[in-house]
């Protein structure tokens, strides 16, 4: 999948990315001030690093869970069947959901999880993603709060892969095929 060889162009600092987070946190304590306890649903795994960063920002009461869900395999397009791979361990009935999520492409996994998790009744239910590729878009699905708008291009890093790798780079990256 991944022997086409490649390199890595620098898109957007790990420091760029710090300060856009914290901006966005000051927005999601004022949505969810006086929450008693949000909980912060992380899509494994791209979304690893992102979740890692804001929780930290997020001066609030907060639980931490996890859903995986899969609609890219191992390539670079999205093959628009949206799978569960993993279930979150708690309930949320009657609770503020923040979902978390690195990248909005398609739309096709964010609006499969918004349908999910408002079927369980949450109090509340919030999506945040790092990143959004509007150009991409094939449904109608917007996050409540986005990082960046990137153009189409495939990026890499800060959680995000490309055939599981490159996720460790501190900031991303674009993939170009040299
Ligand atoms: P969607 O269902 O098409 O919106 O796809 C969303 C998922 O595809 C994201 O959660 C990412 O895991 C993955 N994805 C979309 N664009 C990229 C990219 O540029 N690099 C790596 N993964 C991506
Ligand atoms: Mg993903």
């Amino acid at each position: 999948m991944s022997e086409r060889p490649y390199v890595i162009d620098r898109m957007i600092s790990a420091k760029a990315i710090a300060a856009r987070i914290e901006s966005l946190c000051g927005e999601i304590q004022d949505e969810f001030a006086g929450t008693d306890k949000l909980v912060v649903v992380g899509l494994l795994r791209g979304s690893f690093v992102f979740i890692a960063d804001l929780v930290r920002e997020l001066d609030l009461p907060i639980e931490v869970d996890f859903l995986e869900a899969s609609s890219y395999g191992d390539g670079m397009v999205s093959s628009r069947e949206v799978r569960i791979l993993k279930d979150l361990r708690g309930a949320i009935e009657g609770r503020d959901v923040l979902v978390v999520e690195d990248i909005v492409d398609t739309g096709y996994t964010m609006q499969h999880v918004i349908r999910l998790l408002k079927g369980r009744k949450p109090s509340k239910l919030r999506t945040i993603a790092l990143l959004d590729k509007p150009s991409k878009r094939e449904v109608e699905v917007k996050a409540d709060w986005t990082g960046f708008e990137i153009p189409d291009e495939f990026v890499v890093g800060y959680g995000i892969d490309y055939a599981q790798r490159n996720r460790n780079l501190p900031y991303i990256g674009k993939v170009r095929f040299t």
